[in-house]
């Protein structure tokens, strides 16, 4: 395959995962170009990172501005469409999409979530994985559809917990593998691509 992908950026916390996939495509690592990083959240750091990195477009949209959460859906989805980015990657995007809004990206929409899926779904996978004792979690990079955290998984790290942990050191050490994985996804979708058998992912190979 080996292209670029021309790619959308959605997130509502700190960024770091934006962070991380801009640095990569700006220092050539990553064959991305991030042309938009959109949020539902005027304070959120992506947003800062966004600007101070030069994206062509960063645009905030205010979930309260619109009567319901598909019209707010259908106001991004016409946004991202507008700017011709081909995929979609959730990085922090803490909204839950409307079935409107994975329907008309199938396929293209990506997602990392903190846990080995489908383990530990939902908002609080961090704080569940500790509550429940697993001794191996991590990070899951996969499609979105519309169960929740439960497309087809792309790529998957594991990261060792450990007796002392909490929240934040754990969340803190999957994050070090979130970082390498979800570029390095980024990477193998531009030059490999894969198929979709069923909830299966077959990875093409590389030209
Ligand atoms: C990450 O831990 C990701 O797995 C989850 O939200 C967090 C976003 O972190 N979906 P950041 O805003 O990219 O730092």
């Amino acid at each position: 395959m080996n292209k670029r992908l021309r790619i959308a950026v959605m997130a509502s916390g700190k960024g770091s995962n934006l962070e991380v996939i801009i640095d990569a495509a700006q220092q050539g690592k990553c064959p991305v170009d991030v042309a938009m990083v959109l949020s539902d959240r005027p304070e959120a750091g992506a947003l800062d990172i966004a600007r101070r990195s030069g994206i062509e477009e960063v645009v905030h949209l205010d979930p309260k501005a619109f009567p319901d959460r598909a019209s707010f859906d259908a106001a991004c989805a016409e946004r991202i469409e507008a700017t011709g980015c081909e995929w979609i990657v959730l990085a922090g995007y803490m909204r839950i999409l409307s079935s409107h809004f994975v329907r008309r990206f199938p396929g293209r929409i990506l997602n990392i979530h903190p846990s080995l899926l489908p383990a530990f779904p939902g908002a609080h996978a961090v704080e569940d994985a500790l509550a429940y004792g697993v001794k191996l979690t991590g990070c899951t990079v996969h499609l979105v559809d519309e169960v929740l955290d439960g497309g087809p998984i792309l790529a998957q790290a594991v990261v060792p917990v450990h007796e002392d942990d909490d929240r934040d050191t754990l969340h803190a050490r999957i994050q070090e593998q979130e970082h390498r994985l979800y570029p390095e996804t980024l990477k193998r979708i531009a030059e490999a691509g894969f198929t979709l058998e069923g909830r299966l992912v077959r990875w093409n190979k590389p030209d």
